[in-house]
């Protein structure tokens, strides 16, 4: 029997991942690292075992990594990058030293621009433990979910893409792909994991007809969108701009659209 922990496991991609390793591995031991203090109450209803640990706490992670076959380490939402890669790599210490047989780190698209992914990426490939590396696309639910709000309250969605498509990825396809990289490990791999492209134009018309009233989408000047802003940006120069072939052969089937985002209600 398999043992896995997933780090993560009480915020969005972790919970989900261990949702799906638990349809994929139903007999597997599945434990998950949570802060002390972090509710796991659905956790723990859902049958995972739950072991204290944080990033920040070096010892902590080497007692929940002991005995544990395979790790998912779900990347830390700290932004700083020095204390990022910091937590990170007080992770894969832990997991080398535990003799823990492979590990699944989730990076990002364009991680060679990211110091905190870029450094933990390097470590992983210069280190001893066996890994998988995804480069997750940015999630779809937020896009989706601000537009929502958009069309709702003002029947104008605002974007700074000027017509460029966008390629983003749904966090439940992610998860998917994360469970499935762990329950089948391919050692010393990289994946580029993002989702089909589409357009405000056409996110609008979707939810005009969804909503019953006009919606129309405005592009405006990205400093507009607040946090959203530079992203915008980056769609318009092409970036992040990865086809979904490699996450759609990870989840053995098309990944979700924005479209199927957006009837979920996920977004
Ligand atoms: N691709 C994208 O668009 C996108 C968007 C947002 C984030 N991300 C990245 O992807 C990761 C997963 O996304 P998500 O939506 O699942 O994020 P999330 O819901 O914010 O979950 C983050 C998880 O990390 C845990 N955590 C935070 N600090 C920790 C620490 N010091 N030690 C141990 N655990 C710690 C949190 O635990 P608590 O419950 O105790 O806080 C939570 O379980 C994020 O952490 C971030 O690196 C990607």
């Amino acid at each position: 029997m398999t043992s896995y922990l997933v780090t993560g496991a009480t915020g969005t991609l972790g919970h989900l991942a261990t949702q799906a390793l638990q349809t994929l591995d139903p007999h597997a031991d599945l434990v998950a690292l949570a802060r002390p203090g972090a509710d796991t109450d659905a956790l723990v209803a859902s049958g995972v075992l739950v072991r204290r640990g944080d990033y920040d706490d070096p010892a902590s992670l080497r007692a929940a990594c002991d005995g544990i076959d395979r790790v998912l380490l779900v990347s830390s939402p700290v932004l700083d990058s020095a204390t990022r890669s910091r937590q990170h790599l007080a992770v894969l210490d832990a997991v080398a030293a535990a003799g823990t047989r492979h590990l699944v780190y989730t990076s990002a698209l364009g991680s060679e621009h990211d110091p905190g992914h870029h450094r933990t990426e390097r470590a992983l490939t210069e280190g001893p433990t066996s890994y998988t590396i995804l480069r997750n696309g940015l999630y779809t639910e937020p896009f989706v979910a601000r537009a929502r709000w958009e069309a709702t309250t003002t029947g104008v969605v605002r974007s700074a893409t000027y017509g460029h498509p966008v390629r983003t990825a749904s966090v439940r396809d992610l998860a998917m792909a994360a469970a499935r990289a762990l329950a089948n490990p391919v050692p010393g791999t990289t994946l580029d994991l993002n989702g089909p492209g589409w357009t405000y134009d056409a996110l609008a018309r979707e939810l005009a007809d969804r909503l019953g009233r006009p919606v129309h989408h405005e592009s405006v000047d990205e400093a507009g969108l607040g946090p959203f802003g530079p992203v915008h940006a980056l769609f318009r120069a092409g970036l992040l701009a990865q086809p979904p072939d490699e996450l759609s052969r990870l989840i053995g089937r098309p990944p979700l659209t924005v479209v199927d985002v957006l009837a979920a209600g996920s977004g």
